[in-house]
């Protein structure tokens, strides 16, 4: 048994243990908007249900450790006081992954990820369009844990509209377990899906990925690619270019001969398997040496 006295370790170190012991963690996928009315769309498993008359969810924007500076979502919320608390499955997991990096003010996270914003209809703040529940909030208080990096803010939240998509309905009208497939945060890089078990995704690049608003065309709406391989091509700093495609083909010739001659769908099914291996760079060659 080791023992930590968290006077004596690093917030950080403080955290990844806190974080890996508690979990998994619900993940809230809080939607705000600015008081410019910029919208704005972030992850957070610091999440749970706390009452259900009235009906309160908590999360919590904590101070950045590095700088002690504050989320959007935070200084949205408090400016607003108005949250759309989106909950996350599996088929929305790598866009929800994408919209946790840190753009700068003002960019649109929904659109960045790839997800539609549709209208509330008591709060301004948008609801995440694929996410199978969405809770329309008032935000009755936010109490500060500290004032510190790594210091929680508790953003107490009241459902005032509850929206459920009918397909994750059992027939006695309950929420289905197994259909509405939620995902959860626990330790290091690592998500459980509850229905399945764990699995692993990369933090987002800290460089800012291109996101899904930058893909070309053809690849955003593709018949093939899911949301899912849309946010890991899109959490890339930039695209090969042709050049280094058709070099990178030239080594693999493997893959080259796989590819001659290949219509669109199937070079798109074809990235998709090195998608599925967590492949991107391979996924991307592809891709761009037949663009
Ligand atoms: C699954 C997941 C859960 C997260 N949970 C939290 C959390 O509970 N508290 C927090 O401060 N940041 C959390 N983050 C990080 C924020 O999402 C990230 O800092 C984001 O850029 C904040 O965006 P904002 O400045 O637009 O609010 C989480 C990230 C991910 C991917």
């Amino acid at each position: 048994m080791i023992t930590i006295d968290p006077k004596t370790v690093t917030t950080g170190k403080l955290h990844g243990m806190l974080l890996g012991a508690v979990g998994p963690r619900p993940i809230a996928f809080a939607s705000t908007i600015d008081d410019q009315g910029n919208a704005n769309l972030s992850p957070f498993s610091f999440f749970n249900v706390f009452s259900a008359n009235p009906p309160i969810l908590i999360f919590s924007p904590a101070r950045r450790v590095r700088d002690n500076s504050t989320k959007h979502t935070l200084e949205n919320a408090l400016a607003t006081k108005e949250v759309v608390i989106n909950v996350v499955n599996y088929d929305i997991v790598q866009q929800m992954s994408l919209s946790s990096t840190e753009y700068p003010t003002g960019v649109n996270e929904f659109e960045k990820a790839g997800l539609g914003m549709l209208a509330s209809e008591k709060v301004k703040p948008f609801r995440v369009a694929e996410a199978p529940v969405q809770f329309e909030c008032k935000v009755n208080d936010v109490i500060a844990m500290g004032d510190e990096g790594g210091a929680g803010n508790l953003v107490i939240c009241e459902v005032v509209l509850m929206h459920v998509k009918e397909e994750v309905l059992d027939a006695d009208g309950k929420i289905d377990q197994h259909k509405i497939d939620l995902v959860a945060r626990m330790g290091g890089n690592w998500y459980s899906r509850a229905n399945r078990g764990m699995f692993e995704i990369q933090k987002p690049l800290t460089t800012l990925g291109i996101g899904v608003d930058q893909l070309p065309e053809e690849i955003r709406l593709s018949k093939i690619f899911t949301g899912n391989d849309l946010g890991k091509l899109a959490n890339v700093e930039k695209l090969p270019t042709q050049e280094e495609a058709v070099a990178f083909l030239k080594i693999n010739s493997e893959i080259k001969a796989q590819i001659t001659n290949a219509n669109e769908i199937e070079i798109h099914k074809f990235a998709q398997q090195y998608l599925e291996k967590e492949d991107v760079d391979t996924a991307w060659n592809i891709i761009v040496a037949n663009q």
